[in-house]
């Protein structure tokens, strides 16, 4: 008798991490000098900054391990002073009444993510989302059974959902997930949009999930929006990730609503029991490290400007609005209409390795590619040159 697989077990691969594989094979085989301008194999297409955790972060985990805290499970929701440092954070960034009770400390952001959905969500519910999107928002909500509702979004629209789209629902989804700044575009929605959209989402009963993950991350040109000071209802998703550069340390976190807090609790001590407990150690110093952190954003400013600035005289001229995150999301159909050939064709002639488009926009996604630019500045200022020898253009 064939045995059954379950319908989690179908879920797709993340393609950049193929592209990981192969610019991490091409590093290892070229000797070192091999491109005119000394930088090794160029990653853009990773989306982890290049720096590990701030120094103060990793010292206090250090220091509570060296003197034998035991580092046992922590209570499902977290260590209570790192959920009120949580809190305090959403005072003093957003201006937000937050409580503590309504923070809970995840497994990252990924951890987050089926806690909420299943709180909030059944089988069957339609949970709607722009595309292009992270691929995790629907490969999880796939595996559970859920049923993602994907949004067609362009330039137009910064890559971003509006009323219309939402309107013309019918019927009314049972979600939806916005992430300004969002993965893969790096673009943002207005304030006033971002917030009428929350107000839509109350007065239809749409259960609004805010991925905030890159919050932190942003350049000036809009401000940072969280849900968690505009909607009573909307779970907030965010993580140290990012902006904290804790990748590895697996800490993120929800804001619940009230009506959320238990039954999320109920979940997380079956799913997880707790987030690891010197990671949570580390987290909570990481809110004392602002001064690394800021410069790290400086980095990435910089980084960006100079990509904005070279990158179109190198023949990607179509980039979105680069708001916030680390990446610059790249309409390439003038140079092909096949993506993932593109990205493979540019790590092996110009060693520059960017994530194929098709990994957020199964339908479009082929003409367009991510680059990400949280990687080591002098390789981020060299790329466009680079890229504009392979595709032999002149840089003026
Ligand atoms: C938009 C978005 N959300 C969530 C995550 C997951 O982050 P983590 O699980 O590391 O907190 C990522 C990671 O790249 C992301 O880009």
């Amino acid at each position: 008798m064939p045995l059954k697989v379950g319908r989690g077990a179908a879920a797709p691969p993340f393609l950049v991490m193929d592209v990981i594989t192969a610019a991490n094979r091409l590093a290892a085989r070229l000797p070192a000098g091999s491109f005119a301008d000394g930088q090794a194999v160029i990653r853009m297409e990773v989306g982890q900054p290049g720096t590990g955790a701030p120094r103060g972060a990793a010292e206090a985990a250090a220091r509570a391990l060296s003197a034998g805290a035991a580092m046992g499970y922590t209570e499902a929701f977290g260590l209570p002073s790192l959920r009120e440092r949580i809190a305090g954070h959403y005072a003093t960034h957003y201006g937000a009444a937050v409580p503590a009770a309504r923070i809970a400390v995840t497994l990252g952001a990924s951890g987050a993510f089926p806690l909420a959905f299943l709180a909030a969500f059944d089988p069957g519910d339609a949970v709607a989302m722009a595309a292009p999107f992270y691929p995790p928002y629907r490969n999880i909500l796939t595996a559970l059974g859920m049923r993602p509702q994907l949004l067609p979004t362009g330039p137009e629209t910064r890559f971003q959902p509006t009323l219309g789209m939402l309107e013309a629902l019918d019927p009314r989804p049972a979600g939806l997930i916005l992430a300004s700044p969002c993965n893969p575009a790096g673009t943002m929605l207005p304030p006033a949009e971002f917030r009428a959209i929350a107000a839509w989402c109350e007065a239809n009963g749409v259960r609004l999930v805010s991925d905030e993950i890159y919050h932190g991350l942003s350049y000036g040109t809009l401000a940072e929006t969280t849900a968690a000071g505009c909607s009573a209802s909307a779970i907030v998703v965010n993580s140290f990730s990012k902006y904290f550069s804790m990748t590895g340390w697996r800490i993120g976190w929800l804001v619940l609503p009230e009506d959320l807090v238990r039954p999320v609790e109920c979940l997380a001590q079956n799913f997880f029991i707790s987030a690891p407990h010197v990671a949570q150690v580390a987290a909570e110093a990481a809110f004392d490290c602002e001064a690394e952190l800021e410069a790290n954003l400086a980095r990435y400013a910089r980084s960006r400007a100079a990509l904005l600035r070279d990158l179109p005289g190198a023949g990607f001229d179509r980039l979105a609005e680069a708001d916030g995150a680390f990446y610059l999301w790249a309409d390439i159909s003038a140079l092909s209409n096949d993506s993932e050939a593109f990205c493979a064709r540019m790590l092996a002639e110009a060693g520059v390795a960017a994530s194929p488009g098709v990994d957020f926009d199964g339908t479009r996604g082929g003409r367009f590619l991510r680059f990400s630019y949280c990687g080591p500045e002098p390789a981020m200022q060299a790329a466009p040159a680079r890229l504009a020898a392979w595709l032999g253009r002149t840089q003026g």
